[in-house]
């Protein structure tokens, strides 16, 4: 009896539940993304993107950097493939160094040179391609797409293409929560706790460091406003002017994006301000592992003592090292009871222990979620950050540039990471910072307690983005979650008129009485004096 009211009860609240739960629905869209970057792991994210938006039955005709072609995506998916693929480093390292090893030791400001130099150069690349052409010349643009996806990662005249074919815009944040999202999204960031993305500080900053993150954080500002997207509009101007459209400036076309979809996640990145705007998705990349390869598969079940992967990742190659260090790190895993698993982009090494395997490209992610890895060899890319943190290894950080630095800074004050300096790293230091990580179980400890954190969410993050992107083209964008402080003058913004306002009154005032005061004493004075005489 009990049972069967038990059954009816399950089935009528199951039933009830099916009449209420109305699964929002967004047919088959149109999409049009521009992911012209040519970053290899900022495909990582793209892929899974598109991907999840075909299953879902929309039609994406995608410009590409790299070929999604091995997903089979079927006949939803058109691809605009940018050939050849921009060699940026090639720019970038002769500017700076001999050696993209060098670049850890600059600052931010020759960051931001950096990134400026890839900015433009990609960019530039990408619009000059016929394909690319056809696409901004497309003689009937009105209700071809509903969506325009870019990534928020420079490249702003893309979003240009938003008002040729009059289209909200969704981003995607592939590097994080950036300080420069405030003057984008229009929030005010606080530079006291919000450490500079190209920064290695942590949101708790010295005067110094405050004083700096302020520099960095308003040098950029003034940058991007007065130097910077000047030079983008000179290029929107170029590629786009001919058409009979009105393109905003690309800082008004930045402000007017609906969402941006940020590759973070708590605990990765430390808490701050966030607009509705702001979607969380970090993590988006990470599948279930897939079978190893079968002789990694052997060489990782056979590592009685444990193994250690080492990878910095798909921009930087190991290959570059200089040779007496890749000799230390060759000495220190030889001499250890662990194998090691390297991404050494040359087929063979002279004297190579026996304890190391090494290969010019490895299945990441599905390494890192064998059993036996007990520490993880990283550049500290946001990518393979989260992959570590996900499969719980404790990292060795050897931050190389930009926001490897910031990253690897946080792993380290949260406990799971044990970071080098690449150029100081010595054979003490090195099998050092390998055995700690090895033996003292605070590291996998903590490592496994946020990576608990890292995964407790309310809905994955590819769910998460497909429903944000899909709300986006129900709505026809989003502008109810747009910030009016977007529309303020930058003093209206930063309340500089209300501080003047504050300030100069009481001073006015008092000058006023100081003043009338004065004249009183001295009439008074002066009316004493003529009394005397
Ligand atoms: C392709 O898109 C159309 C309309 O957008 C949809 O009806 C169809 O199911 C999609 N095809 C596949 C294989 O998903
Ligand atoms: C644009 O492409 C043409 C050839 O298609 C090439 O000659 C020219 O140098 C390119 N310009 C830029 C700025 O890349
Ligand atoms: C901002 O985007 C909306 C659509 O989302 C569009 O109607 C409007 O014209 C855009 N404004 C600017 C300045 O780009
Ligand atoms: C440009 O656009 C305006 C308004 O949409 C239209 O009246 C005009 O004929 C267009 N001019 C050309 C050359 O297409
Ligand atoms: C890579 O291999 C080539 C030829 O096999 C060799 O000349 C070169 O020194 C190797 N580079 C490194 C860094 O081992």
């Amino acid at each position: 009896m009990l049972a069967n009211r038990f059954t009816l009860l399950t089935v009528s609240s199951i039933l009830l539940l099916l009449c209420c739960y109305n699964p929002p629905q967004c047919d088959g869209a149109r999409i049009l993304a521009v992911y012209a970057f040519p970053g290899k792991s900022h495909y990582n994210m793209h892929s899974v993107l598109i991907k999840d938006l075909i299953q879902r039955g929309h039609q994406v005709t995608m410009v590409a950097a790299f070929t999604l072609k091995h997903l089979n995506l079927g006949q939803n998916y058109t691809e605009i493939l940018i050939e050849p693929v921009y060699d940026f480093w090639s720019d970038v390292i002769p500017s700076f160094a001999d050696n993209i090893f060098a670049f850890s030791n600059m600052g931010n400001l020759e960051y931001f040179k950096m990134m400026d130099i890839i900015a433009f150069g990609t960019t530039e690349h990408a619009l000059n391609q016929t394909k690319i052409q056809a696409l901004i010349n497309e003689p009937n643009p009105k209700g071809k797409y509903d969506l325009l996806l870019c990534e928020q990662f420079y490249q702003e005249p893309f979003l240009a293409l938003s008002r040729i074919y009059d289209v909200p815009v969704v981003t995607s944040g592939t590097l994080g929560f950036e300080t420069r999202m405030s003057q984008m999204m229009g929030l005010i960031m606080p530079w006291s706790f919000v450490p500079h993305t190209f920064s290695p500080y942590s949101d708790r900053m010295s005067f110094t460091e405050r004083l700096l993150n302020s520099f960095y954080s308003f040098t950029e500002d003034l940058i991007r406003e007065y130097d910077y997207f000047p030079r983008m509009d000179k290029l929107v101007q170029k590629y786009f002017g001919h058409l009979n459209v009105t393109i905003p400036s690309t800082s008004l076309l930045e402000r007017n994006i609906s969402m941006a979809l940020v590759n973070s996640y708590s605990p990765l990145s430390s808490p701050r301000p966030l607009l509705p705007g702001m979607v969380a998705v970090g993590g988006l990349h990470i599948h279930p592992p897939k079978k190893l390869p079968s002789e990694i598969q052997e060489f990782l079940d056979n590592a009685e003592e444990g193994a250690i992967f080492f990878s910095l990742g798909s921009n930087i190659k190991s290959t570059d090292m200089p040779y007496e260090k890749m000799r230390i790190f060759l000495d220190v895993f030889g001499a250890m009871k662990q194998r090691v698993i390297w991404k050494f982009e040359n087929d063979s090494i002279p004297d190579l222990p026996k304890n190391i395997l090494i290969r010019n490209w490895l299945p990441q992610s599905d390494i890192l979620a064998h059993p036996r890895l007990k520490v993880f060899i990283t550049h500290g890319g946001l990518f393979s950050t989260q992959e570590g943190v996900h499969y719980g290894v404790p990292m060795l950080g050897i931050p190389i540039y930009c926001d490897q630095h910031l990253n690897m800074r946080k792993a380290e004050m949260s406990g799971y990471a044990v970071k080098l300096h690449f150029p100081s790293i010595t054979r003490e230091t090195l099998k050092e910072a390998l055995e700690k990580l090895l033996y003292i179980p605070y590291y996998r400890e903590n490592v496994q307690r946020v990576s608990n954190i890292f995964r407790d969410r309310p809905m994955s993050a590819s769910e998460t983005a497909v429903y944000w992107i899909e709300y986006v083209i129900r709505h026809q964008g989003a502008p109810h979650i747009r910030s009016a402080g977007l529309d303020l003058n930058w003093f209206q913004f930063y309340l500089l008129d209300v501080i003047a306002f504050v300030t100069i009154v009481p001073i006015l005032l008092i000058a006023a009485v100081v003043f009338v005061v004065r004249r009183l004493i001295f009439s008074l004075w002066r009316g004493n004096k003529i009394k005397q005489n």
